[in-house]
């Protein structure tokens, strides 16, 4: 499975109630958006993919997994890949184990030829804004012809675009059509709206 072909645009949720994640899946999948990526920041993590996964036309995915437990955690309550903020060989292994695709965190030359080595063929760039934007990735992605990347961290509707317009870019990943301001308020409508414009903008940068 290619993760990054799921959707150009992958939402970052951080979760206060587990109640909150079919509304919130439902809220996506009407903007557009049929993958989501959520974190183990808060207890709500865990039931939520549980529950997401129950969602048909929905593919979840877990977010901030940094041991190589959490991989079977959040693949036995139905996560369907695996996303970190770095990358750690061990958690890289236990996915292959359990059959699910590992999208590790990258900075550096050297973190993505240790992910490569691991057979990966997709990555994330972690912090993206911070580390310098698309030209960092520009850069980062030059030795590495085939391998594509997926900025977070610091991404926003103003910047997916100029991240999409790289060959190596096929999918950016934030937060702003999640914010937690917006789930714990309910604000469904906004979800939507937020999610509808994030995918009008990566269709006209090369996305479906
Ligand atoms: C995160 O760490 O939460 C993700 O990378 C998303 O970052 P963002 O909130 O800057 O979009």
């Amino acid at each position: 499975m290619s993760v990054l072909s799921t959707c150009p645009v992958v939402p970052v949720v951080v979760l206060d109630s587990a109640d909150q994640a079919v509304p919130l899946g439902e809220a996506l999948l009407a903007g557009g958006i049929e993958v989501v990526e959520v974190t183990l920041r808060t207890e709500a993590g865990l039931p939520g993919i549980a529950a997401l996964a129950g969602l048909a036309g929905m593919t979840v995915g877990a977010g901030s997994v940094v041991l190589p437990e959490h991989v079977d955690a959040v693949v036995d309550a139905g996560a369907r890949f695996v996303v970190s903020p770095g990358t750690a060989v061990p958690v890289l292994r236990r996915c292959a184990v359990r059959g699910v695709p590992a999208l590790p965190g990258v900075a550096t030359a050297s973190e993505v030829m240790a992910c490569v080595a691991e057979g990966l063929t997709e990555v994330k760039v972690f912090p993206a804004g911070l580390l310098g934007g698309p030209a960092h990735i520009a850069a980062l992605s030059a030795p590495f012809p085939g391998l594509r990347f997926m900025p977070s961290g610091g991404v926003g509707p103003e910047t997916m675009g100029d991240y999409l317009a790289l060959p190596s870019v096929p999918a950016v990943s934030g937060s702003w059509m999640v914010g937690r301001d917006l789930l714990g308020a309910g604000r469904w409508d906004e979800v939507t709206a937020r999610s509808a414009d994030a995918v009008a903008r990566a269709t006209g940068h090369g996305g479906p």
